[in-house]
């Protein structure tokens, strides 16, 4: 298995370009299930959790091609042959869940396996399964899999989340556009993801408002059309990339996003000594003192500090001046990363859902591995300002949300290579 090689050197300098939103993209795909006519997406960013939507999507008989070096995809569901979300796709990625929705308004049943816990935490879908239920759908759970169908179709119906979860309010609302009659989703998740999709279900003809709210009302309609649609900056690349010049020193421009997509993350970094500032082609970062001051971080869903950079900044925390406390609130067991970071000499004790971090001057390189995507990151930030050298395992972990990652770093001076196994 391939590693990754970072040794840890000076101030980094230069540009990094910020891809499409994975977390968008994941969601957006399916959404071709709920047309007869094409859909196509640009801006998408080349990962590994990108090509196991292609495949699951084709596995139902839906045409899905990557064009123009990976960054269009184009989709129709014109034809679709199956409505079985196998076990051995939805195994590798939990988003696979998102063709339950679309299924069952498109073709009135669904077979969709379960995916089962994942190294943050255990996952269930019961408030996708609570909400589908009230808009008509009967489900039951057999041999591993959510067997769906709606014999009198979807109806429109009031449905609140008992929490507000991104993957259950994706699925609701599109299963809601084509339901008969008017839904009100209330304690709806607000993240930039979901206010991409409802934008290009608009554009496919959805009748929807309140996206960005806690209150999205959907009138269903007949049928949707096709569309393009750009893809969403990813704005927990962005705030992993942010923190490259934050840990490491120096000066980096991140080329696309804006401040409104991570305001609390941003504020989180003015606190540490962060300088950021929004320019006409994204955001501008850099260290103000040699090193930055511990700040507290608490995880809540958007606009709140996300779940996905909490790994990263106790990166950087490992080596701020203090000691920060990062309480997780959203998964129960994200902080895998947290004695990884330790065996390059950081300061970490993790009780519960909260990690205290004592800074100390310098990490030490060590050799590494992560059990999942978002720690295996924050061990190649880790490492471009540790003495030495990183040597990071598991990186299959960083192909399924991190395109080129070595190619955006080396490209703002940092030591860091792919080493094929
Ligand atoms: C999405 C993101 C993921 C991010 C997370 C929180 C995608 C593909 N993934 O995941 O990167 O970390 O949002 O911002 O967009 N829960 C339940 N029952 C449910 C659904 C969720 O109890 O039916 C719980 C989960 O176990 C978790 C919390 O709610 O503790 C948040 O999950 P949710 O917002 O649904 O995250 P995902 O959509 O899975």
């Amino acid at each position: 298995m391939d590693s990754i090689v970072v040794t840890g050197g000076g101030p980094l300098a230069g540009e990094i370009p910020i891809a499409g939103a994975k977390n968008a993209c994941l969601a957006l795909m399916p959404a071709t299930l709920l047309s007869e006519e094409p859909l196509t997406l640009t801006n998408t960013p080349r990962l590994s959790d990108i090509k196991t939507m292609t495949t699951l999507l084709q596995s139902l008989g839906a045409e899905a091609s990557a064009l123009q070096d990976g960054q269009v995809i184009a989709m129709s569901s014109h034809d679709l042959s199956s409505t079985r979300a196998d076990y051995d796709i939805v195994r590798k990625m939990r988003a696979s869940n998102l063709v339950l929705g679309p299924l069952i308004a498109r073709c009135g049943h669904a077979e969709v396996s379960l995916p089962g816990g994942c190294a943050i935490g255990a996952r269930p879908m019961d408030l996708h399964i609570h909400g589908l239920e009230l808009l008509g759908a009967e489900i039951d759970l057999r041999d591993g899999y959510l067997h769906a169908k709606a014999p009198n179709g979807l109806k429109g119906a009031e449905i609140e989340l008992a929490f507000a979860s991104v993957g259950a309010t994706e699925n609701i609302v599109m299963a809601a556009t084509l339901a008969k009659g008017t839904t009100v989703l209330t304690n709806a998740a607000r993240e930039p993801e979901i206010v991409d999709l409802v934008t290009c279900l608009k554009q496919m003809g959805a009748q929807i408002e309140g996206e960005g709210t806690h209150r999205i009302e959907i009138q269903g309609v007949d049928r949707l059309h096709g569309a393009t649609h750009q893809v969403v900056a990813d704005r927990i690349e962005l705030g992993t990339y942010m923190l490259a010049p934050a840990i490491a020193g120096g000066e980096v421009e991140c080329l696309g996003g804006t401040i409104d997509l991570l305001s609390a993350f941003v504020e989180r970094l003015d606190a540490a000594g962060i300088a950021v500032e929004e320019t006409a082609r994204g955001l501008k970062v850099a260290r103000k003192a040699d090193r930055v001051r511990a700040v507290d971080v608490t995880t809540e869903p958007f606009p709140g500090f996300p779940t996905d950079l909490q790994a990263q900044i106790m990166a950087m925390l490992c080596t701020a001046e203090g000691t920060s406390e990062l309480n997780e609130t959203i998964f129960e067991n994200r902080f895998m990363h947290a004695p990884e970071l330790t065996r390059m000499g950081a300061q970490i004790e993790v009780h519960g859902g909260t990690a205290r971090v004592t800074g100390v001057e310098r990490l030490k390189g060590a050799p590494v591995m992560a059990t999942d995507l978002r720690a295996s990151v924050s061990l190649i930030l880790a490492g471009l300002a540790a003495e030495g050298e990183t040597v990071v395992n598991r990186v299959y972990h960083l192909d399924r949300g991190y395109e080129h990652v070595v190619r955006k770093l080396s490209g703002v001076g940092a030591q860091i290579e792919r080493v094929k196994a």
